[in-house]
């Protein structure tokens, strides 16, 4: 439901939506699985709000050969298959008017000029502005030879427009490799001009855990090491790596998705509050968390890492890691990994932070769990609190998303027994306007030159400095644990957080 249709808005708020002025969107991967699923029906949905301009143009760079009459068509396929707005015609219409496809191979120089041509053709015919963004969806071994060209074509002077360049995860696959990225994207882009994309800072309900923390009274004064016990951190998913083989085998979940998203839900956890919501504020506050955080110093006690072997998952039978299309039968890449991190702040010394992920677990469920140390005393006796657990401060990041209270409440009866029960707030009840998709959300920040969602390459590098060690040391690991599809990981995740005395949330 539009701001306009929504019944519950003060008529007094006049705040205009947000919409992107003249611009044009180069994607490189324009065939890759990302830009299919996600990018082109993120632009599609934009346009759809009607958030996209007039004057706008979508240009395609791949290597693979596709005749330029059929690319549109390709385009209009993915939209249509993914969009979560509904299909209209001539909102297709226009946004095809603005359609090009540029075949070619990154290091082929005659591409490149023939981009160049289509970009100042866009600007003249379509009315594009002159500012263009350059999508990067492609593996990181490709961005300095696209980087390059970009700046050798002449493509990165601002001097009709703006020149804007966007990055997709993984930045690098270790700190070294990181920094070499960053250098040669700020060889050629201004610091202000680089967006790195970790699509999760895209989601409401991430971008809610800075409302819910700092929005209200109530939660700050108990968020530290005074009152908090533990915090955990998960990221389950029930699908496995599909067609992922190729970019998924060596990388593996940390690299995957531990190194960015997780860590980022830890800093917005973690940090102290912004002096405002601007980039270069929250970047300070993030950055203090991820420079004083830690693994904790007993890798093989306090980190935990599995492959999935066959088993039942959403209700098939599937199969294991190893026999997925194109995984070679000895990887000992993993599809699920934990690691107790430690921040030494004032605020949260002595409080682990938990993080998890993995492929084909239980179900498919994001969300961060600050779990409370036990009242100090309680004047109960102790069948009656026997069923009573820690509190706990639950925000469900995703598929449904809000936040749950766990407190302890009497069970109705004549005996003093109290029970955990839970209050909830969700998203589908409390509010008529749906959630855009993240990509929507940091696409429209891209061309509307808003920075605060994305990572500056500081970071990055801190994220990469945090799990290297981990990483090293599952290196030098010859064989990997096993869990069954469909459960919640290896045992040794469970030994994990056993040794701290605790146990993991079944979400
Ligand atoms: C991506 C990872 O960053 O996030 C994928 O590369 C993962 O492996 C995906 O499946 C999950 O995203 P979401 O938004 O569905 O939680």
């Amino acid at each position: 439901m539009s701001r306009a249709a929504n019944p519950l808005r003060d008529p007094r708020d006049r705040r205009l939506p947000r919409i992107a002025g003249p611009c044009s969107i180069v994607l490189f991967g324009v065939t890759g699985d990302l830009a299919r699923k996600k990018l082109i029906p993120a632009i599609y949905d934009l346009a759809n709000r009607g958030l996209l301009p007039p004057g706008f143009g979508l240009v395609g760079f791949a290597r693979q050969d596709i005749p330029a009459d059929e690319f549109p068509e390709l385009i209009r396929e993915a939209a249509k298959a993914g969009a979560r707005t509904p299909w209209r015609d001539t909102v297709w219409n226009q946004l095809a008017a603005g359609v090009r496809f540029v075949p070619g191979e990154f290091d082929d120089d005659a591409a490149w000029e023939r981009l160049a041509a289509t970009m100042q053709e866009l600007d003249e015919q379509q009315g594009t502005g002159g500012n263009h963004a350059f999508y990067l969806s492609i593996p990181p071994a490709q961005f300095p030879v696209v980087v390059q060209q970009i700046e050798r074509h002449g493509l990165a002077e601002e001097d009709t427009g703006w020149r804007r360049v966007v990055i997709e995860k993984p930045f690098g696959h270790d700190l070294a490799s990181a920094r070499e990225l960053n250098t040669a994207v700020a060889a050629v882009f201004e610091r202000h001009n680089v967006f790195r994309i970790d699509h999760y800072l895209g989601k409401e309900t991430v971008q809610n855990i800075l409302a819910f923390r700092f929005a209200n009274q109530m939660f700050e004064p108990v968020w530290n090491s005074h009152y908090v016990d533990h915090v955990q951190i998960t990221m389950a998913e029930d699908i496995g790596i599909g067609t992922r083989a190729g970019y998924y085998d060596g990388i593996g979940a940390a690299r995957d998705v531990i190194q960015n998203h997780l860590l980022q839900l830890m800093a917005l956890v973690a940090m102290e509050e912004p002096v405002s919501f601007n980039a270069e504020s929250l970047r300070i506050e993030k950055q203090k968390i991820l420079a004083n955080a830690r693994p904790a110093p007993r890798l093989d006690a306090h980190t935990a890492r599995g492959q999935y072997v066959a088993g039942w998952a959403g209700g098939e039978l599937v199969r294991g890691y190893l026999e997925e299309d194109g995984i070679p039968t000895d990887s000992t890449t993993e599809t699920f990994a934990a690691v107790r991190i430690d921040v030494a702040t004032r605020r949260w010394a002595g409080v682990p932070f938990y993080l998890r992920a993995g492929k084909r677990l239980g179900r498919r469920v994001t969300e961060v769990a600050v779990v409370f140390k036990r009242a100090p005393h309680q004047p109960f006796s102790k069948n009656d609190v026997e069923e009573l657990g820690q509190n706990a401060i639950v925000m469900r990041i995703q598929p449904d998303e809000g936040v749950t209270l766990r407190i302890g409440g009497k069970v109705p009866g004549t005996a003093m027994e109290i029970r955990d029960v839970l209050m909830d707030f969700a998203y589908g009840g409390a509010f008529v306007e749906n959630s855009p998709e993240a990509y929507e959300r940091l696409i429209l920040d891209v061309l509307l030159g808003e920075p605060p969602l994305f990572p500056q390459h500081e970071e990055v590098e801190l994220a990469w400095q945090i799990l290297d060690p981990v990483i090293d040391y599952w290196a030098k690991q010859r064989t990997i644990d096993t869990y069954t599809s469909g459960t919640w990981g290896p045992t040794s995740a469970d030994a994990m957080l056993a040794r701290d005395h605790r146990t993991w949330r079944r979400p």
